[in-house]
């Protein structure tokens, strides 16, 4: 008996430290606003990815010091202005000599889809701001749609699209900054 304890009662003291010390881990994240919002929004939504969230928040420098509608604002402002650079890389595509009439025309309905999304998107930071949040959840939801839009296009076409990577971050940020908005409302 004693033979079979003493080699795993180490084993257990480690267990216990390691489980004590991963705990505190846990308690200590959980007090920063912006892990504790992408994990609720990560665990209301599928869609949602927990490390996006994670990092395209930090890398705005006063979201740590924000609420949760700062959050909000903050999730709305980063797909807005990713939707921005999506938008500037299809005039790009758009400029180039002899493009497929097909293709053209499937470019010309992403740069509309993105330029109404861009508005909608700054409509909801207004939303937001004034407490409008069913209002905000409205125009954001129209945006959540925009990136399979666009592929679909490319997809019916059976053409690879140009803009997958633009449209899976796109998509990525949009439900994000929707997760986030819905704890407010
Ligand atoms: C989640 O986001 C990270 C960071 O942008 C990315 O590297 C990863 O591939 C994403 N995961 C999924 C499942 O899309
Ligand atoms: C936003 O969009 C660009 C290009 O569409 C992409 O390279 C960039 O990593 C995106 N992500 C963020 C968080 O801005």
């Amino acid at each position: 008996m004693v033979s079979l304890i003493s080699p795993t009662l180490p084993i257990l003291f480690w267990l216990i430290l390691h489980q004590s010390s991963s705990i505190s881990t846990i308690v200590s994240a959980d007090s920063d606003i912006i892990i504790d919002t992408c994990n609720r929004c990560a665990s209301s939504d599928p869609n949602v990815n927990y490390t996006l969230c994670v990092t395209s928040l930090e890398s705005v420098l006063q979201a740590s010091q924000s609420d949760l509608e700062g959050l909000a604002i903050i999730s709305v402002r980063l797909a807005k202005s990713n939707m921005t650079q999506a938008k500037s890389k299809v005039k790009n595509l758009l400029k180039a000599e002899s493009l497929d009439p097909y293709v053209e025309s499937c470019l010309e309905t992403c740069r509309e889809l993105y330029s109404n999304s861009i508005a909608d998107l700054k409509d909801s930071v207004k939303a937001i701001k004034s407490s409008r949040y069913n209002d905000a959840n409205i125009l954001i939801s129209s945006a959540v749609d925009v990136p399979r839009t666009c592929e679909d296009g490319f997809d019916e076409g059976g053409l690879q699209s140009p803009l997958s990577k633009e449209n899976d971050e796109l998509f990525g940020l949009v439900v994000i900054a929707l997760a986030i908005t819905s704890l407010v409302g």
